[in-house]
């Protein structure tokens, strides 16, 4: 074996140490599920709220000069490696009686270690955004090397871009990345080359306390952002939000605690959905909204499922009849979202023709078709992406597009889950095959899924899982 193979070896076994310490600190004692396939899900079960708004309203309290509570927080492994940065770095976290509260005091902000938030940090991405607060709280910040899902390259150039806009000094360690603010920071004017959402949050984390106007053009306004915005008015921000993606920060001395809900999670609704289509189901989704998934249920609709809302929750179900091909781009707000295109496509095998998705986000978000592909799948994978001279968003070069021809049956099969969305399509592509599936890693689910097991227990699938 050369050392690149042994180094791949390595990282792809580090991967799978992370998903079973992911596992098991939401509950999760084994790290594979049987499946029985060929069941329609039926049932109603409850999404809470959204990993990406959940953990960075957890960093926001750390601006607060007073505790913050946070209702509606998900059991999910991403929310306790946030949990434990921020108590490495000295808030207090305490659970209310109700589950998903937690109450953060950052009255006592302190240094961590290096090698202890490196050793905590796992594969979460969040600590890039603990940079602008701990600047404002300590004069310094440290981030390890950051992980997240295995969908490409995630470089952090913006985010370090609009820090040092802010005067923070940046200085790259054999370890990670070192920032210190010696003169404090001050407003910046700030156009991002993209709408990325960790770069927008980065901005507003860190503009709130900033001196002075910062001006942020090219903005990503996905409904999360507006509800951390939402938290940071709560804490004494001012914060104007214009069209055409411009969003004006004007600095405050000083923010106190916040109370609040977090916003649902519409990417747990739309892969319980996609599982409802697939299955020939008919799922209850307690908890999802309609406006933020407006473009979702279009697309649900197209492809030949039918859904109603609700006061306390979406139906979705399948009509009977042949679903439908679809083409779809995946965009940034108000788009059809990257997170959604994974636990569709398993839907897609089993429409009548053929469906493109072209996916704009992230340069390599098509790994998990191979497994689908080995279940009998029809999916080709082309590098390039479209040209439309039409879009809102120019075409980058990584982009990449799959035909999915369908219908096809699709069989059990071993499956190892590759990461967070990949692997929630791999658990309904087991459910609507033919015979039984196995899937391994299952702890990467629990970064962003509460409760899965229960909840397809809930939904009546067939499965054997020794927990
Ligand atoms: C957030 O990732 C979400 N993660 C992702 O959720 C989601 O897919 C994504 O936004 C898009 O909606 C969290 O909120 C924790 P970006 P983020 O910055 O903030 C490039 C899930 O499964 N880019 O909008 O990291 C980047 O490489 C996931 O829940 C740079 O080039 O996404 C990507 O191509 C995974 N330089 C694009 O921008 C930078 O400095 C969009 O990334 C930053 C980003």
């Amino acid at each position: 074996m050369t050392n690149t193979e042994i180094a791949a070896q390595d990282h792809a076994e580090g991967l799978k140490q992370d998903a079973r310490k992911a596992g098991a600190r939401v509950g999760l004692t084994s790290d594979e599920i049987i499946i029985n396939g060929g069941r329609p899900l039926t049932g109603r079960i409850e999404v809470r709220g959204a990993k990406n708004l959940a953990t960075k309203a957890m960093v926001a309290a750390l601006l607060g000069q007073t505790p913050s509570v946070l209702r509606n927080v998900p059991n999910i492994s991403d929310v306790r490696v946030v949990a434990g940065l921020l108590a490495l770095h000295g808030v207090l976290i305490t659970r209310g009686e109700d589950p998903g509260e937690w109450r953060l005091d950052p009255s006592n902000v302190e240094r961590a270690h290096h090698a202890d938030i490196d050793a905590h940090a796992g594969s979460s991405r969040i600590p890039i955004l603990f940079c602008g607060p701990l600047l404002h709280r300590l004069g310094e910040a440290f981030i390890p090397d950051l992980g997240g899902c295995r969908i490409g390259d995630r470089p952090i150039d913006f985010h370090l871009d609009a820090l040092r806009k802010f005067g923070a000094i940046v200085e790259k360690l054999p370890s990670g990345i070192s920032l210190s603010a010696p003169n404090g920071l001050t407003g910046a004017n700030i156009e991002l080359p993209y709408p990325s959402v960790g770069a927008t949050e980065q901005v507003l984390l860190t503009s709130v306390l900033a001196e002075g106007q910062t001006e942020l053009r090219n903005a990503a306004i996905e409904p999360e952002i507006i509800d951390l915005i939402c938290i940071l008015q709560k804490m004494g921000a001012i914060i104007t939000v214009e069209p055409n993606r411009v969003i004006f920060i004007e600095g405050v001395k000083e923010l106190r605690g916040y109370d609040h809900a977090a916003i649902f999670d519409r990417n747990e609704a739309a892969s319980w959905a996609a599982a409802a289509l697939a299955t020939k189901g008919d799922v209850f989704v307690g908890g999802a909204q309609q406006e933020e998934m407006m473009t979702f249920l279009n697309v649900f609709r197209k492809v030949g499922g039918d859904f109603d809302v609700h006061d306390d929750g979406i139906r979705f179900w399948h009509p009977g009849g042949a679903l439908k091909p679809v083409t779809i781009e995946t965009d940034v707000h108000p788009g059809f979202m990257t997170d959604w295109q994974q636990p569709l496509v398993v839907a897609l095998t089993q429409a009548e023709g053929v469906s493109t998705i072209h996916e704009t986000v992230y340069e390599n978000r098509f790994g998990f078709t191979d497994a689908l592909n080995e279940m009998g799948a029809n999916i080709v994978v082309y590098k390039d992406g479209l040209a439309d001279e039409a879009r809102r968003v120019k075409r980058r070069e990584f982009e990449q597009a799959a035909v999915i021809t369908g219908p096809t049956p699709l069989t059990g099969s071993d499956i190892e889950v590759p990461d967070l969305r990949g692997g929630f399509s791999h658990l309904i592509a087991a459910l609507t095959a033919s015979g039984q599936t196995k899937v391994t890693n299952l702890g990467i689910i629990s970064r962003g899924y509460e409760n899965f097991i229960e909840k397809l227990r809930l939904l009546g699938a067939d499965f054997v899982f020794e927990g």
